[in-house]
C-alpha cells in the first residue's frame, strides 16, 4: 500500500445522531498522527464533483453534541456506476487524496468494498445508521439516539391514549430491520411489536388483542416496524378497524423525527472510539474493514460481511415483550 498523506472523511446514505461525533474523532485522531485531513461534501457525491473542503481540529469544535452531519450526506446513484466511481478516482488523485475513512450503513459499504477492489484506494468504514442492522457490531452509531426518541414520543402517546381509552398504532423506522422496533416496544412496554424477522399473523394478533380488551386493558401501543410483512401501520389499523368498529384506534408514524437529535453519550462513545480506531486501522495497513465494537472491544469486519450478513435480531425478546405486556 501506497503511504498515506492524505485522509478524506464522508457520511453517505440516510444520516444518523453521532455523525459528527464520528467525523470529529477522525479529523483529530488523523492530525494527532501527521496526517492532512479533508472531508467530502454529501458523501461520494463531493468526491465526484471535487467537492472537498480542508478539516483542521477547530473546523469540528463544538460539534460532538450535534445530531445532522456538517458534511452533509446524500445516497449518491452515480457512485453505484462504473463510470462515477473513475471520476471519483480521478477526483481523488488529483486532489492527491490518498485513503478514506467513510461513515455510513450498507449502501455506503456496497460503494466501499466495489472501490475499494477497483482501484486498490485504502478505506475503513464506520457504522452509521439508525437501523442497527450491520453485521460485526453490536451497535451502529445513531441507533441508540433513535431508540431514546422513539421512547419519549411512544411515552407521550401513550398518556394521550390512555386519557381517550384509544389503541395506538404507531409505525417506525429500521428499513428492513425490526431492531428499533423491538427494543423501543420493549421499552414502553407496548402491547405488540411487529418485526420483519418474525411473520405477522394478523388473524393471531386480533385474536390477542380481543384477549388483553377482556382483560380490562382500554388502551395500548402496538409498534410496527415499517418492514414488516403485515405491509406498515396503515395496514395493521385497517385490519383492526374491520374487526373491532368499536376500538378507537390512532395512527401515527414517526418518521424522520427518529433521524435527528443530539447523540446520546452511549452514541457519543461510539463514535469516538470508532472515529480514532478508524485513522489508527488505516496506519496499520489495514484495508476494506468496517469497524465495529462487538463486546465494548474494536472489531473488525470485511466490507463483503458486514453488507451481506444481517445482524441477527434476539427473537426471544419477542415472547418476553409479550410476557410483559398481559
Ligand atoms: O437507513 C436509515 C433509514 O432512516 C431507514 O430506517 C429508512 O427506511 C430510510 O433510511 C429512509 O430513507 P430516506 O431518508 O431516504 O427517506
Amino acid at each position: 500500500m501506497k503511504d498515506i498523506k492524505k485522509i478524506a472523511v464522508l457520511t453517505s446514505g440516510g444520516d444518523s445522531p453521532g455523525m459528527n461525533a464520528a467525523i470529529r474523532a477522525v479529523v483529530r485522531t488523523g492530525i494527532n498522527e501527521g496526517f492532512e485531513m479533508v472531508g467530502s461534501l454529501r458523501g461520494y457525491q463531493g468526491l465526484i464533483g471535487g467537492d472537498i473542503v480542508p478539516l483542521h481540529s477547530r473546523s469540528v469544535s463544538n460539534i460532538i453534541q450535534r445530531g445532522g452531519t456538517i458534511l452533509k450526506s446524500a445516497r449518491c446513484k452515480a457512485f453505484y456506476e462504473i463510470e462515477g466511481r473513475k471520476k471519483a478516482h480521478h477526483k481523488m488523485q488529483a486532489m492527491g487524496i490518498d485513503a478514506l475513512v467513510v461513515i455510513g450503513g450498507d449502501g455506503t459499504f456496497t460503494g466501499a468494498r466495489l472501490f475499494g477492489k477497483e482501484y486498490g484506494v485504502p478505506i475503513v468504514g464506520l457504522p452509521g445508521t439508525i437501523d442497527n442492522d450491520l453485521y460485526g457490531t453490536d451497535y451502529t452509531i445513531g441507533y441508540d439516539t433513535a431508540i431514546n426518541t422513539v421512547m419519549e414520543a411512544v411515552d407521550k402517546l401513550r398518556d394521550t391514549a390512555s386519557s381517550h381509552d384509544r389503541l395506538f398504532i404507531i409505525e417506525v423506522m429500521g428499513r428492513d430491520a425490526g431492531y428499533i422496533a423491538l427494543t423501543s416496544g420493549i421499552a414502553t412496554g407496548a402491547e405488540m411489536i411487529l418485526v420483519p424477522e418474525s411473520p405477522t399473523y394478523i388473524d393471531e394478533m386480533l385474536y390477542m388483542l380481543e384477549k388483553d380488551w377482556k382483560k380490562n386493558k382500554t388502551s395500548g401501543i402496538i409498534i410496527v416496524a415499517e418492514g414488516d410483512d403485515s405491509g406498515g401501520a396503515l395496514e395493521v389499523e385497517k385490519e383492526i378497524n374491520n374487526r373491532f368498529p368499536e376500538f378507537e384506534t390512532r395512527l401515527s408514524i414517526l418518521g424522520h423525527i427518529q433521524r435527528g437529535g443530539s447523540p446520546t453519550a452511549m452514541d457519543r462513545v461510539l463514535a469516538s472510539r470508532l472515529g480514532n480506531a478508524a485513522i489508527m486501522t488505516l496506519k496499520d495497513g489495514v484495508s476494506g474493514v468496517m469497524l465495529g465494537m462487538v463486546d465494548n472491544k474494536i472489531d473488525l469486519t470485511s466490507f463483503e460481511k458486514s453488507i451481506k450478513h444481517h445482524q441477527q435480531i434476539n427473537l426471544d425478546l419477542l415472547d418476553i415483550a409479550r410476557v410483559l405486556a398481559i
